[in-house]
């Protein structure tokens, strides 16, 4: 049994259908990025996760129990959403402290998690003058306080600069390196893609993608090539013929599964002037915008 199953899970606001039917498991030991872009219905199915949401059909399980029935909730899944909020005028140790004895967790815990989030130094400073990473840091520590095996983050590089976002890559990958299944959500590829092992792609609510990043956003399509032709048209459609995906641009080609030799024999044959032929590497960025149907 996996650390998180999410099973035929649905949820519609009205008649709005927020998530679709989405199916997937996370697995321990590994960071999985929870990916779509804006309005894709990451956080509806986040929030579905630990019971802030009910879903109109479908479920989400630890260890095959909904997060509603587990005993000390905390010790079995911490958690990072958009709206994490901190009583401004106590400092980020007493905050800890109280939720910590709140939970039942050991004391001690609240010194281990300020020191996995490097916020020891800062930790008698009240809140209030806390920088927004240093917000960040602190809600990640809180979901850290009960030493959970899984860890789930709504987008925790919002707001966060290049350093900060560099942190939050180690210290994601740290939390899997113990053995955690860490579930991280972005609508920005960019932002997670050193860090992933495994992506889960949603947009319009369903699961458009998912498995290791590599297969998933990688180079699974073989070669690609990049041709303009005098009759694009035509090309494109010999090409297709051939059973090779192409995107048209202009009178420019993306041809995927097909090196320029191929290309180039596929438009002698069909005696189409070719203008300008190359070789061409498809980004990450590229494969998960075609994936969400979004553009640049
Ligand atoms: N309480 C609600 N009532 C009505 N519609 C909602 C509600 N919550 C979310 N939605 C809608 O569901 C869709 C998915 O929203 P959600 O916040 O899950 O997306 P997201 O993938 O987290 O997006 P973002 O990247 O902007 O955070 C959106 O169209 C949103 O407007
Ligand atoms: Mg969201």
């Amino acid at each position: 049994m996996a650390p998180v199953e999410v099973r035929d899970l649905s949820k519609r606001f009205g008649d709005f259908a927020a998530v679709k039917s989405l199916s997937f498991d996370i697995e321990a030991g590994r960071v999985t990025g929870f990916l779509g872009p804006n309005g894709a219905g990451k956080s509806t199915t986040l929030r579905a996760l630990l019971g802030l949401v009910r879903p109109s059909s479908g479920s989400a399980t630890f260890g095959g129990m909904r997060y509603e029935e587990l005993e000390r909730p905390g010790t079995r899944v911490g958690a990072v959403l958009e709206d994490a909020s901190f009583h401004p005028g106590r400092s980020a140790r007493n905050h800890l402290r109280v939720l910590a004895a709140t939970a039942g967790h050991p004391a001690g815990r609240v010194e281990a998690v300020l020191a996995t989030v490097g916020l020891t130094d800062a930790a008698d400073r009240r809140i209030k003058g806390y920088s927004m990473g240093m917000r960040q840091r602190l809600a990640i520590a809180a979901a850290l306080l009960g030493d959970p095996p899984v860890l789930i983050l709504d987008e925790p590089a919002n707001g966060l600069d290049p350093p900060g976002i560099s942190w939050l890559r180690g210290l994601l990958r740290e939390q899997a390196a113990a053995g955690r299944a860490v579930l991280v959500s972005s609508h920005v590829l960019a932002e997670v893609a050193q860090t992933v092992d495994d992506v889960i792609v949603i947009a319009d609510g369903e699961l458009r993608a998912q498995g290791p990043l590599d297969q998933v956003l990688g180079g699974d399509d073989g070669p690609a090539t990049e041709v303009r032709a005098h009759d694009p048209v035509r090309l494109g459609e010999a090409l297709r013929r051939c059973g090779h995906r192409v995107e048209r641009n202009g009178d420019v080609l993306h041809v995927l599964g097909a090196t320029p030799e191929q290309v180039g024999e596929i438009a002698g044959r069909e005696q189409v002037a070719v203008l300008g032929l190359a070789p061409r590497a498809r980004s990450l960025e590229e494969a998960f915008l075609s994936l969400t149907g979004a553009r640049a």
